[in-house]
């Protein structure tokens, strides 16, 4: 559905350069939620805006539908409506259904198609009630939805979405999170970028890290959390000595009543070094389990490991 390879995009301000993407590569499937995760300053946005063409790269090549963005913008843009930061996109001044009937006007839209698609969109975001009211009274939640129901009108077969649930309550992200779930399901191919742990985990299907303008890691996200899983283990002993032994290994708590040693391994190796460390000193292992993580700790260590790495 969509390409990008090889981008890269500098920005020069006041004199100085900013490196801001640095040769970005991916592919995203028909049907899924493919979510570009990174800290501030990744270079989320410039990604985003290079696909719209709203930035022009320096390098690089991006195909939606197999059209090349470049070569063929108008043509290319039809297959994706997008989302940005902030809102951009909404009359603060004209009512609900007011910008809803403005933006289909202007994606080319109009009469009886256009009033049945804003009946349906107002239903799916949830916002027939608050039609009659001006978007600059609506919550930021409510905005928010009206944001994307106006990217939904083109009925287009990709959509893009920067960071939509910044600065919403649980709520309000709830209902984001389960309407691009619905659109997903409906074979819309839906790239966002975030850097909300909750959604990635959720909804996510393929999680594309990058850091510092570089990808670090791209992977379905069952994948990510399993290679996970595999290196943090628990272990409760039998035998009540040797505790200063245990704390070389990792961190020692207590749970009813019982000393469990948590660690984690790079690679199998280190497991059994330790298995094999606590059976020459007689330490008897009562339970050795793998630990479930969150999509927070996988992305924490990926970065850390990164810069660890830059360094
Ligand atoms: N218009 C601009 N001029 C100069 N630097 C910019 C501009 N836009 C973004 N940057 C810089 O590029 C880097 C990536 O920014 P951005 O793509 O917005 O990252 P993200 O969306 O992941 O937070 C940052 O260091 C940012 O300060
Ligand atoms: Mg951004």
């Amino acid at each position: 559905m969509l390409q990008v390879k090889n981008l890269k995009k500098t920005y020069v301000s006041k004199g100085k350069k900013v490196e801001a993407v640095k040769g970005i590569t991916f592919e995203t499937e028909k049907g899924e939620i493919f979510a570009i995760l990174g800290p501030n300053g990744a270079g989320k946005t410039t990604t985003i805006k290079s696909i719209l063409r709203l930035i022009i790269p320096d390098e690089g090549e991006i195909y939606i539908n197999g059209i090349d963005v470049h070569k063929h913008p108008s043509h290319a843009l039809k297959y994706v409506s997008a989302v940005l930061e902030g809102n951009r996109n909404i009359h603060w001044k004209m009512t609900v259904y007011e910008n809803l009937k403005y933006f289909g006007y202007i994606r080319g839209l109009g009469g009886k198609y256009l009033k049945s698609r804003i009946s349906e969109i107002l239903e799916f975001v949830e916002l027939t009630e608050k039609k009659n009211e001006l978007a600059g009274k609506l919550s930021r939640g409510m905005q928010q939805r009206l944001a994307i129901g106006i990217a939904l009108l083109p009925d287009t077969p990709l959509i893009l979405l920067d960071e939509p649930t910044l600065g919403l309550d649980v709520e309000s992200s709830l209902k984001v999170r389960q309407m691009l779930e619905k659109l997903a399901k409906d074979g819309k191919t839906i790239l966002l970028s975030t850097h909300d742990m909750q959604l990635v985990e959720k909804v996510a299907n393929h999680v594309l890290i990058i850091n510092k303008g570089r990808v670090v890691v791209s992977d379905k996200k069952e994948k990510l959390l399993d290679a996970f899983k595999k290196k943090r283990f628990k272990i409760s002993f039998l035998s009540n000595n040797g505790y200063k032994e245990l704390e070389k290994f990792g961190t020692v708590v207590e749970e009813n009543g019982e000393k469990i040693l948590n660690i984690q391994i790079d690679n199998m190796d280190q497991l059994y070094e330790v298995l094999e460390h606590f059976k020459n000193k007689n330490i008897e292992i009562k339970r050795l389990e793998s630990v479930m993580v969150n999509f927070e700790e996988v992305f924490v260590n990926i970065v850390r490991g990164d810069e660890d790495g830059l360094s």
